[in-house]
């Protein structure tokens, strides 16, 4: 009998080398997030398909938000603009949701309201949830759950490892099984690093517009080979 192999159920993304494939097009960095948003948008279509529950995309850190030149950030923002007035319709149409985890005040008004209709306006009893990390840092984000909790404390809440988590911008999200980066970079930079503590790690040196239906596949199959201890024997 063949088995199955285990889809996880939370997938997170480090979405890394649009820069460098637009450079190697001698097109402007810009170009290569343009493409790097078509390419996410068939991969959460696909994961949907494939079982996968919750898939979150890092689309932008608080460093990048901070180092960036405004021009680059000014693009992200316009295909955020249009992620959220256009694109999202399908994903609705389908049954998804959207999230977003990370510290938006610092964005443009219109984008911060587009953000967060797109998470009002989500179907309620989604089966699939798609996670934008926008200016999100794990550490930003792990210093504004213990503000959260500093505040729950006052009404008798107790900090245990439980109620963190319930602190942080993910709350209501199961830790990721699964995390992808793309454009041959190992590390993490500052993504999901509380919530990654037993996820497993998927490193591929395919630029992310490159990174299509197929190389979500071969992490997929990897996963499904990976024995998942959890510290036991
Ligand atoms: C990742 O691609 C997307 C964002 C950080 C917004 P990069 O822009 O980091 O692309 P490279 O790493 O320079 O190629
Ligand atoms: C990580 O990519 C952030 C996102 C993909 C949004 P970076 O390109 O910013 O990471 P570093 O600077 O190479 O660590
Ligand atoms: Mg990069």
């Amino acid at each position: 009998m063949v088995k199955k192999p285990a889809i996880p159920r939370h997938v997170g993304l480090i979405m890394d080398g649009n820069g460098r494939w637009a450079k190697k097009r001698h097109k402007p960095r810009n170009f290569g997030h343009s493409a790097g948003m078509d390419a996410m948008i068939k991969l959460a279509a696909h994961a949907k398909e494939l079982g996968v529950k919750y898939f979150t995309v890092y689309a932008l850190s608080t460093e990048n938000l901070k180092n960036r030149p405004k021009d680059e950030l000014d693009g992200l923002f316009d295909l955020l603009r249009k992620y959220f007035s256009k694109n999202i319709k399908e994903l609705y149409a389908n049954g998804a949701a959207v999230k977003v985890i990370g510290d938006i005040s610092p964005l443009p008004e219109d984008v911060k309201t587009l953000l967060s209709d797109g998470e009002k306006n989500s179907p309620k009893d989604a089966e699939f949830t798609l996670t934008f990390a926008i200016n999100y840092g794990a550490r930003s984000e792990i210093v504004r759950a213990a503000e959260r909790l500093v505040a729950k404390r006052l009404d008798g809440v107790e900090i245990t490892e439980q109620s963190f988590s319930e602190s942080l911008d993910t709350a209501g999200l199961p830790d990721p099984d699964l995390i992808i980066r793309t454009g041959g970079e190992i590390r993490l930079s500052n993504f999901l690093l509380w919530q990654a503590a037993y996820a497993e790690l998927y490193f591929s040196p395919v630029l992310f517009p490159d990174f299509g239906c197929d190389e979500l596949d071969k992490a997929l199959a990897e996963f499904s080979m990976r024995n998942r201890r959890f510290g036991g024997v």
